[in-house]
């Protein structure tokens, strides 16, 4: 969903994206690939492995789910002798959520440590920026759809690599005011953590269509 969702968007951008999959000859890949096109603005959609994903991207985007991000990086980076994420951005929009006992999922990794802290530990050349896993997929590419403004977090260790996600963001209808930057990688705690608050949220709406507005007091 997410891959869909952003990747469709960064094509009608202008960019040229490949979608990583475990099966490079994936059916679903390939209809994503000849429905993503590119349009007026130059881009493209194509598919393969993950490692051939990661090899071609200038930035990675991490959309798998959290509990196996880092197995699914690992084969990005090019397996043991590695490399593909080096000196990039690793744009990461996963959650921890563990289905294993059912509905609602918990999270599998919490409190003092973050699913993006892990893959920063693990590939300490990349630049990893964590932006976008607090809304749902159709939100994160048109945020205009909710009929008011509302914010999104972001996070990670490079001021330079969150301004180019933030850089993207705007193209997608996001307005810089109004992403808030919660500082070093740390900060993903507190995003991933913001998922049971989701869920409920979610559940009581009865829809994934809403986002949050943060109203700051005078001090
Ligand atoms: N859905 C949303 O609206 C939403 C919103 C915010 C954040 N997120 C987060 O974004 C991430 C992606 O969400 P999604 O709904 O797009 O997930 P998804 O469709 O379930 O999975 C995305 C892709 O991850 C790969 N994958 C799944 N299980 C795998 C495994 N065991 N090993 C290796 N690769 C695996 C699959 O690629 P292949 O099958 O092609 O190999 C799959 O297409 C998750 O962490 C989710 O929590 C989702």
């Amino acid at each position: 969903m997410v891959g869909r969702a952003v990747g469709s968007k960064l094509v009608e951008v202008g960019h040229e994206v490949r979608m990583g999959s475990r099966d490079a000859g994936n059916e679903q890949g390939a209809a994503w690939a000849a429905e993503a096109g590119g349009g007026d603005a130059g881009g493209g959609g194509s598919v393969g492995t993950f490692a051939e994903a990661a090899e071609f991207g200038e930035l990675v985007v991490n959309a798998t789910p959290g509990l196996v991000a880092l197995d699914v990086l690992e084969a990005a980076n090019g397996g043991s002798s590695g490399g593909n994420l080096a000196g990039k951005v690793v744009w990461d929009i996963s959650n921890p959520l563990d289905f294993s006992q059912g509905m609602p999922p918990t999270l599998g990794v919490v409190n003092d440590d973050s699913v993006g802290e892990r893959i920063q530990r693990a590939f300490p050349d990349a630049q990893v920026v964590k932006a976008l896993n607090t809304v749902n997929a159709q939100v994160m590419v048109d945020p205009a759809s909710l009929g008011e403004q509302t914010n999104l977090f972001i996070c990670g260790d490079d001021k330079a690599s969150k301004g180019r996600v933030i850089e993207i963001l705007e193209t997608f209808g996001w307005l810089s005011g109004d992403i808030i930057d919660l500082g070093d990688i740390t900060g993903s705690r507190a995003l991933e953590m913001y998922l049971p608050l989701w869920l409920r949220l979610m559940n009581t709406l009865e829809t994934p269509s809403f986002n949050i507005r943060v109203v700051r007091g005078e001090s």
